[in-house]
């Protein structure tokens, strides 16, 4: 696998900035971590969107997950892509709409709790996060696994509820109107899953800040995480 993430930091302030942010679905995390990515004029990388597309591979090639060899020899031939404007590709193909319909939503966790699913991006990750000098990247395991050194690592979480409404209105955005219950139940099964699984679960590792989103807009967490980091910023 390669990429091709690149984005010219400011390199005399900003370049040693690395930045784990981890939380569940519809915490608000990706929104969070592309507005500080932005001020800050460092990358942003949204992992999930790796587990994504490497699901949507092994759901075409009808793969199944508990044949192990077989995962793996897929993955070996599997070459993703990732554009400093958020596009993924994936073998060559731009499958960023692609990786967030309902049959990838239902899948994503159970892809990515095999362990040779995990070894591989998390390796991926680390050598972008290498690469990139200043960098905040978002997911499940950053702070525990793939950043565990990052000075700056926060948790975003948020009641179910608010979580399901949230995710139930961005869909809405993008023309998939899915119900109320039917959100809520994806994204707490795929919260069982990612939380009990045994390889990097989702979970709050000592020295992360959490920060409850439920009633805080995007640009009160984004103006809390930036305090966090220059302290005397307004
Ligand atoms: O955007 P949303 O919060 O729905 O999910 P995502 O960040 O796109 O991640 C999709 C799925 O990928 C998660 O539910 C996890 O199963 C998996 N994931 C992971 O295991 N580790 C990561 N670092 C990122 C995502």
């Amino acid at each position: 696998m390669v990429e091709d993430l690149e984005k010219e930091s400011d390199m005399s302030i900003n370049s040693k900035l690395k930045i784990a942010i981890d939380g569940p679905a519809g915490s608000g995390k990706s929104t969070v971590a592309r507005e500080v990515a932005r001020q800050l004029n460092i990358v942003y990388l949204d992992t999930g969107a790796m587990y994504r597309a490497i699901t949507l591979k092994l759901l075409r090639a009808h793969c199944d997950l508990s044949d192990h060899s077989q995962v793996e020899a897929l993955l070996e031939q599997t070459v993703l892509q990732l554009a400093s404007d958020e596009r993924i590709f994936l073998d060559g193909e731009d499958v960023t709409a692609e990786i967030r319909k309902p049959q990838v939503n239902a899948a994503v966790s159970r892809v990515a709790e095999l362990p040779v699913v995990r070894r591989k991006l998390v390796r991926q990750q680390q050598e972008i996060a290498a690469a990139a000098g200043g960098i905040v990247m978002e997911g499940r395991d950053i702070a525990s696994t793939v950043m565990p050194d990052a000075p700056f690592k926060f948790y975003l979480d948020a009641t179910l509820p608010v979580r399901a409404r949230r995710r139930m209105q961005e869909q809405r955005e993008k023309g998939l109107p899915l119900s109320y219950e039917k959100v809520f139940h994806e994204i707490k099964e795929r919260d069982r899953i990612d939380s009990e699984r045994a390889d990097s679960p989702l979970t709050v590792t000592p020295g992360v800040q959490v920060i409850d989103t439920t009633s805080l807009t995007i640009a009160e967490v984004v103006e809390r995480i930036l305090q966090e980091i220059n302290p005397q910023t307004d």
